[in-house]
């Protein structure tokens, strides 16, 4: 059933996960996990964090994984291919749409890395360089053309990345800077609970409190798991479509759930602990990467090069995920429109520019339009998370629990019988996501409109 293109397939199953983990380990986890994390209660949070995850987002991480490698195509080829009906090709669309919404803010992120890293390796927050932190980053932000030509050199590193292709660019770059990330952010976490006045980070962090943590708590908790894992975008179809087909995508459901979470909890460490220890409040938000931290580098003992090695890590977190957003992009391109990689490549480049263009200026002089209370920016960021990840989430389990029959999935995930799954894992994952994930959705959904 494949459609696979020859070149269009990672090399090996390692080459599948550290992609798949580059995709899932990004700005969420670096910045938006931790102070969620400070906002909810502690410990309180990441036992329903950990709970939500294993339950319900793993069971639809393994569902995308399964329409993509059955279906072997772009997304729409996929869903179309699995579900055996045509109507199906508007949810692969929709995911294309998500990921160019997300992509749209998140280039001009990308960008701020960037300019941020430049900054450290002049040492601009080495210990006692004197910075306005709060003014140079809204300076930056608000002006109009620095930002913009900072994403244009994040959409032309990403573009250079596509048109590598998927084992020579995509793979390759994965498997080179996952390992780093996690030596990085241990690194870092190193120098910041051996800060003094680092404990109360980690009690902070790791402290339960349930007094703290309430239903919209549960809301945080379950968008941020779609969040961080990358759900409901199709990534994982898109990435199923190039995995051997002797692939364990139990075992690999498990290996980038599991290294996304740690890598969350291991973030949560490296920024905590200095926080605390300079008295700052944590829960900061967006500020707490770019305004908060670049403050206490130039307080710390061995600021300048974490500095260094924290918008290093940054730029490569934002980075694989963002590959990974305009790879769905692109193979959606190349077959809805039928052109070739590059062209697809430079078609999205071009468009994300502008639309990437009108966040970053949405920050600045575009400031005054607001959609609801909200800055076009800020618009993008909600909707993706709040509504199109949701509504993407919701019909890929959709489609595996009630289009694909149980008999299929098996097949799917034993590898045609040549790999051992136990037989009660395997219906427990298919009651869930026949049942308990479409109705955990629909449920939130329901909650948050009224
Ligand atoms: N998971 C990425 C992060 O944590 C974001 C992302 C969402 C990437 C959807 C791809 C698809 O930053």
């Amino acid at each position: 059933m494949s459609a696979n293109r020859p070149g269009d397939s990672f090399s090996s199953n390692f080459g599948m996960v550290a992609a798949a983990i580059g995709s899932a380990i990004g700005l969420g986890n670096l910045w938006r996990f931790p102070y969620l994390v400070g906002q909810n209660g502690g410990a309180a949070f990441i036992i329903v964090y950990l709970i939500i995850t294993l339950v319900i987002s793993t069971p639809i991480l393994l569902s995308e994984m399964v329409i993509g490698r059955r279906g072997g195509g772009s997304p729409r080829q996929s869903y179309i291919a699995v579900s055996g009906r045509k109507g199906w090709g508007v949810a692969g669309i929709i995911g294309m749409v998500t990921c160019f919404m997300i992509m749209s803010f998140y280039v001009v992120v990308g960008g701020w890395t960037i300019k941020y890293l430049v900054l450290s390796l002049q040492m601009a927050f080495a210990r006692g360089a004197q910075i306005d932190s709060v003014g140079l980053f809204s300076g930056f932000v608000g002006s109009s053309f620095p930002p913009i030509a900072y994403a244009g050199l994040f959409i032309v590193l990403t573009l250079v990345i596509i048109c590598l292709g998927v084992q020579k660019g995509i793979e390759a770059t994965s498997k080179l800077m996952m390992p780093m990330l996690f030596v990085l952010i241990i690194l870092i976490g190193i120098r910041s609970v051996t800060l003094p006045g680092a404990e109360a980070g980690l009690e902070y962090l790791f402290k339960p409190d349930f007094s703290s943590f309430t239903f919209s708590s549960l809301l945080a908790a379950l968008g941020q798991s779609f969040f961080s894992l990358s759900l409901g975008a199709c990534m994982l179809i898109t990435y199923g479509a190039y995995t051997p087909r002797s692939s364990n995508l139990v075992r690999n459901a498990a290996v980038i759930t599991v290294s996304d979470t740690f890598f969350a909890v291991l973030a949560g460490c490296a920024i905590m602990p200095a926080v605390f220890a300079f008295g700052i409040n944590p829960s900061e938000g967006a500020g707490l990467v770019f305004v908060t931290l670049p403050q206490i580098f130039t307080q710390m003992p061995l600021g300048g090069l974490c500095s260094i090695l924290f918008f290093v890590a940054l730029f490569m977190a934002a980075i694989s995920s963002s590959v990974s957003l305009f790879e769905v992009i692109a193979a959606s391109l190349m077959d809805i429109c039928k052109i070739s990689r590059g062209k697809a490549a430079a078609i999205t480049g071009v468009t994300l520019m502008i639309t990437g263009c009108i966040c970053s200026l949405s920050q600045g002089v575009l400031k005054n339009i607001t959609v609801r209370g909200m800055s076009i920016f800020d618009q993008f960021d909600y909707l993706s998370s709040n509504f199109f990840m949701t509504l993407g989430g919701l019909l890929t389990v959709i489609c595996v629990g009630w289009f694909v029959k149980k008999r299929d999935f098996m097949d799917e995930i034993t590898a045609s019988g040549h790999l051992r799954v136990s037989g009660a894992l395997a219906s427990v994952l298919f009651f869930i996501i026949k049942y308990v994930a479409p109705l955990v959705i629909v449920g939130t959904a329901i909650s948050i409109i009224f």
